[in-house]
């Protein structure tokens, strides 16, 4: 084989409730995950041998790092790694994904990467497998391997699927430039102290759940929350404006999406996405718009074209 192409998905947060600081410097969280229909691709060729490279093609690819701080370069190291063999390959990434967003544009690249990387060369090891190597590389990484929708725990590695009835369907507003997740997390730990809020222990909302389950989009719009929304908000005050200008056209529910600045916006069909897209562009809110459903599945190999 001499080239594997992965599509992985973004994804948004339909519950993102953050418990206290932890001494490792993370915080327990009760995450619940949504995987999109915004896909990166990456695809991983030649090899084996030599250190692993990556380029990056697409939207704002120029932000995405070249060296071995790539989340996608990173992940063929891990893998090559844990095979304990001098494996190497050139990764391409061609990103739809935001940098920076808040919607784990990185954890996706290098879940893809694994998988791309792991069938290029031959090591047959499982999503399981894959996925404890990708919860070293980043809190988010194994839920891009899974998809669909699932609650993590821990820091968000620890996963849990959740059936959801349907489809939902997404506007996301695309902001200028990106925020620094732990940048984010600081904010929220600080404005709790400022306040004098305890951070209480994060629990699944029963609310949320049972709209995912009966896959009713009204009271999903209503459940929708997001713990860090105010620490980004304060770090990139337009959002509120961004938020309150979907509200106001109609939207069933409007949020930050994870750590930000990208802001995700639920309403009821993909004619609504289409005329709420439209919309927001008119108002010059953002940067740009996409229209998504969810939910979707992981990281996946592209049948190779004949
Ligand atoms: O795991 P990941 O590398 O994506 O996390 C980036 C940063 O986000 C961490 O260094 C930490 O500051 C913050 N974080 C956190 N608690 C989590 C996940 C991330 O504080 N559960």
């Amino acid at each position: 084989m001499t080239s594997v192409t992965v599509r992985v998905p973004a994804k948004v947060n339909l519950q993102l409730s953050v418990g206290p600081p932890r001494d490792d410097g993370y915080h327990d969280l009760v995450n619940v995950f949504h995987a999109v229909s915004l896909f990166d691709e990456v695809t991983a060729s030649g090899g084996p041998g030599g250190a692993s490279t990556v380029a990056v093609e697409g939207e704002s690819a120029g932000a995405v790092p070249l060296d071995g701080e790539n989340l996608a370069v990173k992940a063929a190291h891990a893998l090559a790694a844990r095979a304990g063999r001098p494996l190497g390959a050139r990764l391409l990434i061609r990103k739809a994904i935001p940098v920076a967003g808040g919607m784990a544009g990185g954890s996706a690249d290098a879940a893809a990467a694994l998988v791309a990387c792991n069938e290029l060369w031959g090591l047959g090891l499982s999503t399981r497998e894959l996925m404890e190597i990708g919860a070293d590389l980043g809190s988010d990484v194994p839920f891009a391997l899974l998809g669909g929708t699932a609650v993590g725990t821990g820091r968000g590695e620890k996963l849990a699927p959740v059936a959801a009835a349907g489809r939902f369907h997404w506007v996301f507003a695309l902001a200028e430039g990106g925020l620094s997740t732990a940048k984010v997390y600081a904010e929220c730990d600080r404005l709790r102290e400022a306040i004098g809020e305890q951070a209480g222990w994060p629990q699944p909302a029963e609310l949320l759940m049972g709209a995912l389950a009966a896959g009713d989009a009204q009271t999903l719009g209503k459940a929708l929350v997001n713990d860090l929304q105010p620490a980004a908000l304060m770090l990139c005050r337009p959002l509120a404006r961004t938020l309150a200008a979907g509200r106001e056209r109609g939207a069933l529910g409007a949020l930050v999406s994870g750590s930000g600045p990208t802001c995700a916006f639920l309403v009821e069909s993909e004619a609504q996405a289409s005329d709420l897209s439209i919309a927001l562009d008119l108002s010059g809110v953002c940067r740009s718009l996409v229209t998504a459903y969810g939910p979707v599945p992981g990281a996946t190999i592209v049948p190779a074209q004949r």
